[in-house]
């Protein structure tokens, strides 16, 4: 098991983006998490393509895209291109694990890593050989579409059922989780087997930032 952290630029000064992304890799963080938004799978729009790659670039951490988006199929590679080291697409956009396998195929092919995301009421089993084929697993703990909501504590036994999936086969695949992590969530999340806590609003915008991602390790 890792012991990583992804904090999320949903909650980061947007005009002085490439500061904040050095403040974070400052303080160790190992990946920087993008928020991508379409507006149809989720409500609202954020971060345009241009913005990853402006700053992919600047640093030396991970960059761990997560589209939240209707066609991840047309969108992935595009990100791909910007910079990104790791796409991670939602089950629930294809909802189909024969799709879901060619775009992780597709993606690997573009020589990225390719993650999987379920949102809260989406049951782990449908991971089950999915797990096999991806390098990581994002579990939502919140519904996706902004940052600052509350953890929702299923998550909980999803990530507990995954890494006794991943340890039993012996697997190489990262479990993140994301949504509603602060320092209390995130010791759970972390007990329960998460590789990979994902933070917004509960680091950018804090004087205290260092303490607060020292919390969640
Ligand atoms: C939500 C995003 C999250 C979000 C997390 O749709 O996927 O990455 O930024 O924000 P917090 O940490 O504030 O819950
Ligand atoms: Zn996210």
């Amino acid at each position: 098991m890792k012991n990583l952290i992804a904090p999320s630029l949903l909650s980061a000064d947007k005009a002085h983006l490439k500061d904040e992304i050095l403040k974070v890799e400052a303080l160790g963080c190992e990946y920087i998490h993008w928020d991508i938004m379409d507006g149809i799978f989720v409500p609202n729009k954020s971060f345009e393509v241009s913005a990853v790659k402006e700053n992919a670039k600047v640093h030396k951490m991970v960059n761990d895209v997560h589209i939240m988006v209707a066609d991840p199929m047309r969108v992935a590679p595009e990100f791909i291109a910007a910079g990104a080291d790791l796409i991670t697409f939602h089950y629930e956009a294809l909802e189909c694990p024969v799709c879901c396998g060619k775009l992780i195929k597709k993606i690997h092919e573009l020589g990225c890593k390719a993650g999987i995301s379920i949102k809260p009421k989406t049951n782990v089993k449908v991971l089950k050989e999915l797990v096999k084929q991806v390098d990581l697993v994002l579990v939502m703990s919140v519904e996706p579409g902004k940052g600052g909501q509350a953890f929702i504590p299923s998550a909980l036994g999803k990530i507990k059922t995954l890494r006794k999936w991943i340890d039993k086969q012996n697997l190489n695949c990262l479990i993140e989780v994301d949504g509603g992590i602060n320092a209390e969530t995130g010791a759970k999340c972390r007990k329960a087997g998460a590789d990979i806590l994902v933070a917004g609003s509960y680091l950018f915008g804090h004087d205290d930032i260092k303490e607060r991602v020292e919390s969640l390790r």
